[in-house]
């Protein structure tokens, strides 16, 4: 599902061709990833690493990228009712976020997902620390805190505070919103 998601994103914004540079440079064979299916990660490292390299962009922007298009393309298309029920607005949203995978989890049998948990919630702010046995996908995580912002209209800042990668126990993300777009 990520994968084909990587494809979508690659084909509309930046081509056909990108995308067939980027599987060949990344050795992807398959032409159509079965949409739940389950494949190994190496398969999404390589082609977030070959997408930075054929578009020349570090590969934490390609994450960015393709966090915001997930939650805003991918997930409001697919899953619509799913992101309906996970709150009517991004306050109620990332409260909800914790318990958001473990929905999807029925849906995917052999799911590894990250998990979330909210502290220091005040009426448009948190705290969100995030969890996995995955590396290197913060800038996703911050692509897809983005998207939904996007998704309910609301200016949202995020601070990364707390790195796993600069020796931390786990990454923590300020998270501030304001309900309105001229504030
Ligand atoms: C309808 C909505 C959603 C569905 C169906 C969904 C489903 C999934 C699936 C299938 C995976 C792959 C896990 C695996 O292969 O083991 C995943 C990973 C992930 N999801 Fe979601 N998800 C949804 C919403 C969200 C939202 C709103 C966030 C917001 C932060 C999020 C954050 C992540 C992250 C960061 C990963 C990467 C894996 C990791 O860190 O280990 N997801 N999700």
């Amino acid at each position: 599902m990520v994968n084909s998601a990587i494809m979508d994103l690659l084909v509309e914004s930046h081509g056909e061709d990108t995308w067939q540079k980027v599987k060949s440079k990344a050795g992807v064979e398959d032409d159509m990833f079965i949409a739940n299916g389950s494949y190994p990660d190496e398969i999404t490292y390589k082609l977030v690493g070959a997408a930075a390299e054929v578009l020349d962009r570090p590969a934490g922007e390609i994450l960015n990228q393709f966090g915001r298009w997930w939650v805003l393309e991918t997930a409001r298309k697919s899953y619509g009712h799913l992101m309906k029920s996970g709150g009517r607005n991004l306050g109620e949203f990332l409260k909800n976020l914790p318990n958001f995978h473990t929905r999807v989890v029925m849906m995917f049998p052999k799911l590894q997902p990250p998990t979330f948990e909210c502290t220091d919630v005040l009426p448009t702010e948190l705290r969100m620390h995030y969890r996995s046995h995955r590396r290197g996908l913060s800038a996703f995580v911050i692509g897809l805190l983005e998207g939904l912002g996007e998704m309910f209209a609301v200016v949202v800042t995020i601070t990364h505070e707390e790195r796993l990668d600069d020796g931390a126990d786990h990454d923590v993300f300020h998270i501030k919103w304001s309900e309105n777009k001229t504030a």
